[in-house]
């Protein structure tokens, strides 16, 4: 999407230059920075390099995909190390610790920048959507080069070009965006893998959720783009793709042409050369019987359903805002196991909400052992400020919390691996990750999201397998490569 730029300048450049359509813009931008690195290389008498750090969920991996793009376009080279000449923080807010976590390395970078004044520290994300963050980094963190939000990945080059010719911080947050520029280069983390966004942000205001406020409002792409994207990317020789959204079902509802989730899970599967087909994360409250229909109808959409549960209690998830009951829940794992048997089911839940009791816990233990899921993310409740749950007056006391959780995680663990035991035996198609370094075996995935260890040689890694699971191991199988 191209819009119009009308802003001025805030530095010195002729402007009548700086192209004001995107992606032409950044594309002006990059070439600046890339001449400028350029020169610096000659001056040191070495490559430059970046180091960005992603904190947050699939979708904030996928941005960093895109500024990793940016910054290997500008010259840079990536290392493993944090004292790099550029480094980039892709922060998330989700829960307290995520925030914690950030606040706590950036003030190692501080003192990296010391020893080596010409550094450049970025950061971005979700977390900086949060006045109060800014604030505390415009205060406490001066070293900081450049900071700024969900809306704007793309003008990286633009703001690192404007820190370099003010000489100051560059903080650039937007409240909101209509447009999102997707035509810039991007570096794929796998040869053989990859996210595509479906959509950004999301609508459902979750009463303890702080990502609707962070990332804005729900926007999805065209389906002709994403296609395209996909076909790009399998002509390249990547053979799984993960669609992401914050709710998938949701996708393509406010399109000029409405396009269902089904409907574009289907289209996608057509493109050549595509083995498997992922996605996440759907909301249970609409996830339609056209989507499962479809699911159990095409092959290359893997077996395998992440569907957050949050709380099994009704009473709970009617404080959370999420819109079904425990029943409805149960209901729909049913009406999913009933029509694709070989579905694994895995979720999120949130212990110690506000106002949980016993009883509630109880409810969620409960739809565990009845759903039956292959695995679960487990989290204490974090309080997000500006989220209705914040307010709450009822918060669980933290002991409370942390003992329902010891026992939630003993039940997760219990069924989890009974479900896993199932496919022991079995001889399951895999797509070859990467070796571990500390076993030295390959790592591969199945359809349902499960891993297997097994030996082999690295020269298959991005290839489909057939492996045998021999054992499980809790978390991952181990087995021997059949073909
Ligand atoms: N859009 C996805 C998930 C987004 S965040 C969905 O609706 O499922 C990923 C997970 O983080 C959520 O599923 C939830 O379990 C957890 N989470 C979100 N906010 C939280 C909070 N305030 N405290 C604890 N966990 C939280
Ligand atoms: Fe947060 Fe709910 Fe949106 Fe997921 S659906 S991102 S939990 S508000
Ligand atoms: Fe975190 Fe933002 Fe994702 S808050 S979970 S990185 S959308």
């Amino acid at each position: 999407m191209s819009e119009i730029r009308e802003e001025a300048l805030g530095f010195a450049e002729p402007e009548e230059s700086v192209p004001l359509r995107e992606p032409e813009r950044q594309y002006y931008f990059m070439d600046r920075m890339r001449s400028l690195v350029a020169e610096k290389e000659r001056e040191l008498g070495r490559k430059l390099t970046m180091h960005v750090a992603t904190f947050g969920c699939q979708m904030n991996a996928k941005d960093s995909e895109k500024l990793c793009g940016i910054l290997s376009y500008i010259g840079y080279e990536e290392t493993e190390s944090e004292d790099a000449d550029f480094v980039l923080y892709n922060t998330c807010t989700v829960r307290e610790n995520a925030n914690t976590r950030v606040y706590g390395r950036i003030g190692y970078l501080g003192a990296c920048k010391k020893k080596h004044p010409g550094m450049r520290i970025a950061l971005c994300g979700c977390m900086m959507q949060e006045k109060h963050v800014v604030e505390k980094l415009k205060k406490s963190y001066r070293f900081v080069d450049i900071v700024f939000g969900t809306h704007n990945i793309y003008e990286l080059a633009e703001l690192m070009y404007e820190r370099e010719q003010t000489g100051k911080p560059v903080f650039r947050i937007l409240e909101e965006t209509k447009q999102v520029v997707e035509e810039l280069p991007a570096v794929q983390k796998y040869a053989f893998k990859a996210g595509v966004n479906i959509m950004y942000g999301c609508n459902n205001f979750c009463s303890y959720c702080i990502v609707p406020y962070v990332r804005g409002r729900e926007r999805s792409r065209e389906a002709a783009d994403i296609v395209k994207e996909v076909e790009r990317l399998t002509a390249n020789g990547v053979k799984e793709i993960m669609l992401l959204g914050q709710n998938v079902n949701s996708y393509g509802k406010t399109l000029a042409e409405p396009v269902s989730f089904a409907e574009l899970l289907h289209r996608v599967s057509l493109v050549p050369g595509l083995r498997r087909l992922r996605f996440m994360t759907p909301h249970p409250k609409d996830l339609s019987d056209e989507l499962i229909a479809e699911i159990a109808a095409n092959e290359t959409v893997c077996r395998h359903i992440h569907l957050p549960l949050q709380s099994g209690s009704s009473r709970v998830l009617q404080r959370m805002n999420r819109h079904y009951t425990k029943e409805q829940y149960l209901a729909l794992v049913d009406r999913i196991r009933s029509r694709i048997p070989d579905v694994a089911i895995t979720t999120d839940i949130i212990v110690g909400f506000p106002g949980e009791i016993e009883e509630d816990f109880q409810d969620t233990l409960s739809v565990v052992e009845q759903a039956g899921f292959l695995s679960a993310y487990t989290f204490l409740y974090s309080k997000r400020t500006g989220t209705p749950a914040a307010a709450m007056e009822d918060q669980v006391p933290a002991e409370v919390a942390n003992e329902r959780f010891q026992r939630l995680l003993q039940t997760v663990n219990r069924v989890a691996s009974e479900q896993a035991e199932k496919a022991v035996g079995k001889t399951e198609e895999v797509l070859i990750e990467e070796r571990n370094p500390e076993n030295g075996l390959l790592t591969g995935r199945l359809s349902n999201g499960m891993l297997v260890h097994f030996p082999g040689d690295a020269s298959r890694i991005g290839a489909i397998a057939d492996v045998k699971l021999n054992e499980c191991r809790g978390f991952y199988y181990l087995g021997t490569l059949v073909s």
